[in-house]
């Protein structure tokens, strides 16, 4: 697998999305970069922070399309948490000392892409009907849907471990 492109049909027009699609793809190609690295230290701190935040955006994304009322919202998390039990797995075999960087990085890539043009493609609709409805898409910009959007799904997260921080720093 060579580098990620951002392509326009990876795009699903609701911007905060759209954003933190592009950042794991970064996050993936920063993989990409150190995979062969023989600095195990290295590409364990990039291991762990393209699955830290892919699985913050997973929270984030299962907490919009559950508020949106998506009518497969449920079917989506159980696809996101059969993913992340398979990067978890290569994540163990990576400590126990096995050379699973190429491998992971070609599983993200292959996985990420088709699923955010399949999977993800399918709550557009309900999602940006949601957002007209609550009149958060006025102008559909990062910055209203941090200041207000994103302030209740944060209201919502009780508990969960920081991943409101992690992709807002908020
Ligand atoms: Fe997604
Ligand atoms: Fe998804």
């Amino acid at each position: 697998m060579a580098y990620l492109h951002w392509v326009p049909e990876l795009d699903t027009g609701i911007a905060e999305i759209d954003t933190q699609h592009k950042r794991i793809l970064d996050y993936i190609n920063k993989l990409h970069d150190l995979r062969s690295s023989p600095d195990r230290a290295a590409l364990g701190d990039v291991i762990g922070e393209t699955v830290d935040y892919t699985l913050s955006h997973f929270a984030f994304e299962e907490s919009v399309i559950e508020s949106a009322g998506y009518m497969f919202a449920g079917p989506h998390k159980k696809v996101h948490e059969l993913f992340t039990r398979k990067v978890a797995e290569m994540q163990s075999r990576f400590d126990a000392g096995e050379d699973i960087a190429t491998e992971l990085h070609g599983m993200l890539s292959r996985w990420l892409f088709n699923h955010i043009r399949n999977e993800d493609h399918g709550y557009i609709d309900s999602v940006k009907a949601y957002l007209r409805m609550t009149g958060k898409q006025r102008d559909a910009d990062k910055a209203e849907l941090k200041a207000e959007l994103l302030q209740e799904l944060a209201a919502k997260q009780n508990g969960k471990k920081g991943w409101f921080a992690r992709l807002f720093g908020g």
